[in-house]
């Protein structure tokens, strides 16, 4: 990563970022290099703010029901404590707890869902999001360079955008392979950066159609493509389903950090994307508002519609089929 931070030009890097995006759609940052970086420019040790986090979260989780029900999900918000996509009493559920905040930027905050134990909660996970908001910018323009777009273009257009941090707790269960963690889907935003916080596999990957299980790297994240940047590079980078399998004796804990394009953003193929090489290509997916988005992906998630949004609007050409 320190190779790419600042906008480098090491074309080696650039090139495996490349071919990570675009053949696993999934991949690994390790923080060893990049954390020099940040220390350079003055913004603390990210090991430190990474490590807090996890603490933070274990400690959350541990508490009895009744404190973490004090940051309980409410029927019109898909922020707080509780589990993911209930839609009815006889729905089989995932296997796991979560809490969902919206972390960035700030106007988007509401503290209710945030909890007040353990105290340092609050500014952990502050810390952690504006670490992580780095880490997305120098992707992001990482990305366009390779995609052959000016490299602020993907950066403006996830300025501003809403980072949702997803803190999931999965419980052992002793007949695992009767119960999921988090059914088969794609992540419905631009980015995704994913801790694992203790060292129990669970993170699976689908690949040529084989689920690849994705070990825990200390100080690594796992970086995702989704189906906001999988549409806007005209399919050239793919969101990838996975699933989250549960583990017989030991729990389990992750935050996924979900990155939003800003408010404002057409979600289709980009145009420079299109005229590329002075040639001009056809659309693979079709051009819908933010809000639009926003709405088709809440009912994709709640029909579980595996292959995801990038999926679902898809232009099928002739040629194609
Ligand atoms: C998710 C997700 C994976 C994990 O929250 O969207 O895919 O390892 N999580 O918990
Ligand atoms: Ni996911």
């Amino acid at each position: 990563m320190s190779k790419l931070v600042g906008g480098c030009d090491d074309e080696d890097e650039l090139a495996k970022l490349h071919s990570a995006s675009r053949d696993w759609g999934f991949f690994q940052v390790w923080l060893i290099k990049y954390h020099v970086k940040i220390q350079v420019i003055n913004h603390g040790v990210p090991d430190k703010v990474i490590l807090k986090m996890k603490a933070d979260i274990q400690e959350f989780f541990s508490r009895p029901l009744q404190e973490k029900m004090e940051c309980a999900q409410l029927p019109s918000d898909i922020q707080g404590y509780g589990q993911a996509f209930v839609v009815s009493v006889e729905q089989k559920l995932d296997w796991g707890d979560m809490l969902y905040i919206l972390a960035q930027p700030q106007d988007v905050r509401n503290m209710r869902f945030w909890p007040r134990v353990p105290s340092s909660f609050r500014a952990t996970l502050i810390q952690y999001s504006i670490e992580l908001e780095k880490l997305k910018g120098i992707l992001l323009s990482s990305m366009a360079r390779n995609l052959g777009l000016e490299p602020e273009k993907l950066l403006t257009l996830f300025e501003e955008g809403v980072q949702g941090v997803r803190m999931n707790y999965y419980p052992p269960c002793k007949q695992a392979s009767k119960v999921i963690g988090i059914s088969p889907h794609t992540d419905v935003v631009g980015l995704t950066l994913l801790t694992q916080v203790n060292e129990v596999q669970g993170l699976q990957i689908k690949k040529d159609g084989k689920w690849i299980p994705v070990d825990p790297v200390p100080g690594a994240f796992i970086v995702n493509v989704g189906d906001v940047i999988e549409i806007m590079s005209n399919g050239e980078y793919k969101s990838i389903e996975h699933r989250v399998v549960v583990n017989p004796e030991k729990e389990r804990l992750s935050i996924a950090a979900f990155h939003n394009s800003n408010r404002n953003a057409v979600i289709g193929p980009l145009p420079d994307i299109l005229s590329k090489e002075q040639k001009k290509r056809a659309p693979n997916y079709k051009s819908i508002s933010y809000q639009e988005f926003l709405k088709l992906g809440q009912k994709a998630t709640l029909e579980g519609k595996e292959k995801g949004l990038a999926h679902h609007l898809k232009i099928e050409t002739e040629a194609a089929q």
